[in-house]
């Protein structure tokens, strides 16, 4: 069963009507570039209007010409333009890099689509049965990360990429209550791995460490239930939850990726949308760049898929891991994503002022302060607070943050 999906386009929104001023430097003359209609000087700023369809367009030509964007700015029916920076039009000072526009107000697709939250509460969960169960961790990896598939059958469960399921282990805790649920982020798309409609997918890592009073050995409780489930077993589902982290309706959204660990899995639901489904609802047209933190090289979990993707997608899908244990960053330290940020951090700043560009972060709670550590360099190369910017990102719903 292959259910229509009640996304709806883009176009049809505010932000589909509306133009976007950019200011560009560093444009170098061409043989393409002097075909183009663009008004190119050789030094100095450019300026265009661009329509908000045409933007990842644009974007894409501008980065072939050689140019960098150093503004963009909203214009048009109810936004006040700057009379005195006229559109259009060629400004022969050089650019005030240092200074970009604040960022512009979202540029938000309609939310057309239902998202539907706590079909199941923790009263009533519905009982689901697990289909499989399959190690991610290749030979020499660190710990113990599992693939499980859950059919649904039988239930009213949907839900949509970037949301998240409970999942109550069997028994009671300590005082003899029965468990309370955790929370998993879904690694499937809203079609199950399946594309029946019919399952819910999991990436979950057995929690492992020693007992800091007695030096014993613990195992945590929900994720050893999973990791230990057999094909066949009856788990208890509640939710979907979660808004944080959806996926825009916006097919011509740049979506930006940090993750950690199985900080991977509503990644890999986002990916398998993008670039996996032949959905006839969604034709991904923007850009995706993954940051991808692990220790090993074995600990890459969905390697192969991953790699697929980015090989078969140049254009569209940037794949960069950062592999702590095997790598190291310019200091000579570990490799971890925020120093693949801080190496990337000039595309990444130009990317990120794009009211279609979303930023997604997923993993360790403690990668968050690296991840502002490398946002701060990258943002003040071009004189700009990242602490003010990344709070204009969150009010715009373009900065996606769940770590736990
Ligand atoms: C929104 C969200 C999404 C999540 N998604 C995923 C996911 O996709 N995959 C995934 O694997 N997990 C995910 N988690 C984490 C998951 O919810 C559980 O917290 C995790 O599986 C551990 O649960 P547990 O029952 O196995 O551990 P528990 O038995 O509940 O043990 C956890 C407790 O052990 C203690 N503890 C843990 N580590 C140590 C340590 N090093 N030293 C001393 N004490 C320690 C702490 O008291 C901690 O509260 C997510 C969490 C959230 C909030
Ligand atoms: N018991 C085990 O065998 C075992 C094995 C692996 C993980 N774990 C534990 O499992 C938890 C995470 O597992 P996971 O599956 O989500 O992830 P994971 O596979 O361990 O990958 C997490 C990655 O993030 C890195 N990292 C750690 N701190 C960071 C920070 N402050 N900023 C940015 N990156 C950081 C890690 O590097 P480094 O780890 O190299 O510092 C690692 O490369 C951690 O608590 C970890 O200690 C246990």
């Amino acid at each position: 069963m292959y259910s229509p999906s009640a996304a709806g386009s883009a176009d049809n929104t505010t932000a589909g009507n509306r133009a976007f001023r950019y200011e560009v430097t560093g444009l170098r003359q061409s043989s393409e570039s002097d075909v183009s209609r663009y008004d190119i000087r050789r030094s100095g700023s450019v300026y265009f209007t661009v329509p908000y369809k045409r933007m990842n367009e644009f974007m894409r030509r501008i980065l072939r010409l050689g140019g960098t964007i150093v503004s963009i700015t909203p214009v048009g029916p109810g936004v006040e333009t700057n009379p005195s920076r006229p559109l259009a039009s060629s400004d022969s000072s050089p650019a005030p890099a240092a200074a970009p526009a604040a960022p512009a107000p979202a540029a938000k697709a309609a939310t057309k689509t239902v998202v539907p939250v706590n079909t199941y509460k923790p009263k009533n969960p519905f009982i689901g049965k697990c289909l499989s169960n399959e190690p991610l961790v290749a030979e020499g990896g660190s710990g113990i990360v599992q693939h499980l598939i859950f059919d649904l059958k039988g239930s009213d469960l949907t839900y949509l990429e970037g949301q998240s399921i409970g999942i109550i282990p069997p028994g009671n805790d300590a005082n003899g209550k029965p468990h309370k649920l955790r929370l998993y982020s879904i690694a499937s798309t809203r079609h199950g791995d399946n594309l029946d409609d019919q399952t819910v997918s999991l990436c979950v890592r057995q929690l492992e460490y020693d007992s800091p009073e007695t030096g014993e050995r613990v195992y945590g409780v929900c994720s050893t239930h999973l990791c230990n489930l057999k094909a066949g077993d009856d788990v208890a589902i509640t939710g979907p939850v979660g808004k944080e982290m959806l996926l825009p309706e916006d097919e011509d959204a740049n979506i930006i990726m940090m993750g950690t660990g199985t900080g991977i899995a509503p990644f890999r639901a986002f990916l398998w949308r993008m670039f996996k489904e032949n959905n006839p609802d969604y034709t991904f047209k923007g850009f995706a760049w993954l940051f991808f933190g692990i220790p090993y090289t074995a600990n890459i979990l969905y390697k192969d898929d991953l790699e697929k993707m980015a090989a078969e997608n140049p254009d569209l899908f940037q794949l960069t891991y950062a592999i702590s244990r095997e790598q190291n960053n310019a200091d000579g330290g570990k490799m971890y994503i925020q120093d693949r940020i801080k190496e990337n951090a000039d595309k990444l700043w130009e990317l990120i002022q794009n009211p279609k560009t979303h930023v997604y972060m997923c993993g360790l709670k403690g990668m968050e302060p690296g991840i502002d550590e490398g946002m701060t360099a990258a943002a003040s190369k071009f004189g700009v607070d990242w602490t003010q910017y990344r709070s204009q990102m969150k009010k715009e719903h373009r900065w996606h943050v769940e770590t736990y």
